[in-house]
C-alpha cells in the first residue's frame, strides 16, 4: 500500500526571545510570571522582527526540512502551508515559500483552520499524495501571531508565540512493517467561531483584526474534543494507546496537554513539551514539537506517533504514524 512517509522535518524560530517579565514590562501589562507560569506553562515566546514573516520563517524551516531528507526543493511537487496569518492576504503563503525555493510548476497552497491547521495540512496532502498528485510534499505551519495580539488584553497576549515548522513526506510504498500516515481524523463545528476569533479581515472591516478569546470555553472544549478524535483515531488504525511510543500536541497550554493525556491513560513522559519555550504558536506547534523531537533524539525509525489539535472553529484532528 502507498502511504506519505515523513523523510524530513525542520523548523525555525525568530531571533527575537521574550520571557514573561520581559514581555510584561515592554508591553506593560499587569501580570507575572508566577501567573503565567502557573495557569499555562509557558515561560518565553518568540516574536518576529523586522524581516522576519511567516513566509521567512516558513522558507527557513523548510529548508531544514529539506536538508535533513537529502531531498532538493525541486522534487517537492506539493506545498500545503497551514497559516491564519499569512504575509498577504493573496497569494498564498505557500507561493511565496515555493518562489524562495526555487521549485515552481507544482501544486501550492494554504489551509486555514488556525492551531488544527497543521493537521488539516497533514490529511490534504496525505490524501494528494497517495492519489498521485506528487511524489514528495513539504507541508509547513507557520505562523506571526504576535502580529494579531492585543497587547491590552493581558488575558491572550502572554499567551502566544511565532514560528514555524515543516515536514517532508513521501509517498511510497508501506510494506508489512506498515509505516507512513497510517489514519487522520479532521473535524470542525462552526458553532462555535466566536468563542476564538479575530475580530477584523478584509471583507468584513477591511483591517486585519485582532485574536479573541474566551479562554476557559475553549480549555473545556479542548480537552473533550482532543480526547474523543484520538480515540476515533486509534480505533480507526486499530492500535491501542499503550502501543503509542510518542503524543506530538499542539502546544496550547500545560494544562490542557496534562489533561488529554490523563483522559488516554497516557504518562505525560510520552508527551512532547515545548509550549515552555516557545508558547502556543497555533499552526506552527505541532511541527515545531516534531522537529525538537526528531532533533534530540526522542523520534526514532519505527515509532508510532500522535499528532493532534484543536483550534478556531472550532476545528480538531489527530493523525497516526510510523517513523
Ligand atoms: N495575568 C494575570 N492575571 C490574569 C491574566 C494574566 N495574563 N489573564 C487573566 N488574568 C486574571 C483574570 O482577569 C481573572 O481575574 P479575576 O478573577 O479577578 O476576574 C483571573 O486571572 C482568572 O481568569 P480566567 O480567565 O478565569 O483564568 P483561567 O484559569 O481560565 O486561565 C487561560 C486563563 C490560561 C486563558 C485558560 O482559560 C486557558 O488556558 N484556556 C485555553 C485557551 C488556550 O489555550 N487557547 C489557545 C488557543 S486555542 C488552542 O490552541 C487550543
Amino acid at each position: 500500500m502507498i502511504r506519505s512517509h515523513v523523510i524530513g522535518s525542520g523548523s525555525a524560530l525568530p531571533a527575537r526571545r521574550l520571557t514573561n517579565e520581559e514581555l510584561a514590562a515592554e508591553y506593560n501589562l499587569d501580570t507575572s510570571d508566577e501567573w503565567i507560569v502557573e495557569r499555562t506553562g509557558i515561560t518565553q515566546r518568540y516574536f518576529a522582527g523586522e524581516g522576519e514573516t511567516t513566509a521567512t520563517l516558513a522558507t527557513a524551516a523548510a529548508r531544514k526540512a529539506l536538508e535533513m531528507a537529502g531531498a532538493d526543493a525541486s522534487e517537492i511537487g506539493l506545498i500545503v502551508l497551514a497559516t491564519a496569518t499569512p504575509d498577504n492576504t493573496f497569494p498564498a503563503t505557500a507561493t511565496q515559500v515555493q518562489q524562495a525555493l526555487g521549485c515552481n510548476g507544482g501544486i501550492a497552497f494554504d489551509v486555514a483552520a488556525v492551531c488544527t491547521g497543521f493537521l488539516y495540512a497533514i490529511g490534504v496532502a496525505d490524501s494528494m499524495l497517495r492519489i498521485g498528485h506528487a511524489k514528495k510534499a513539504l507541508v509547513i505551519g507557520a505562523e506571526t501571531f504576535s502580529r494579531i495580539l492585543d497587547f491590552e488584553d493581558r488575558t491572550t497576549c502572554v499567551l502566544f508565540g511565532d514560528g514555524a515548522g515543516a515536514l517532508v513526506l513521501e509517498a511510497r510504498e508501506s510494506g508489512e512493517a506498515q509505516t507512513g500516515v497510517l489514519g487522520t481524523k479532521l473535524h470542525a463545528d462552526g458553532a462555535h467561531c466566536d468563542l476564538l476569533h479575530v475580530d477584523g479581515g478584509p471583507s468584513s472591516t477591511g483591517t486585519v483584526g485582532k485574536l479573541r478569546m474566551k479562554g476557559r470555553e475553549v480549555f473545556r472544549h479542548a480537552v473533550v474534543n482532543l480526547s474523543s478524535v484520538l480515540k476515533e483515531v486509534l480505533e480507526e488504525t486499530g492500535v491501542s494507546a499503550a502501543e503509542i511510543d510518542w503524543v506530538v500536541p499542539h502546544q496550547a497550554n500545560a494544562r490542557i496537554l496534562d489533561a488529554t493525556a490523563r483522559k488516554l491513560g497516557l504518562p505525560m513522559e510520552k508527551v512532547v513539551v515545548t509550549v515552555d519555550r516557545h508558547a502556543n504558536t497555533s499552526a506552527a506547534s505541532v511541527p515545531l514539537a516534531f522537529d525538537t523531537a526528531m532533533r534530540d533524539g526522542r523520534l526514532k525509525a519505527g515509532d508510532l506517533v500522535m499528532l493532534e489539535a484543536m483550534g478556531g472553529g472550532f476545528t480538531w484532528g489527530a493523525s497516526l504514524l510510523r517513523l
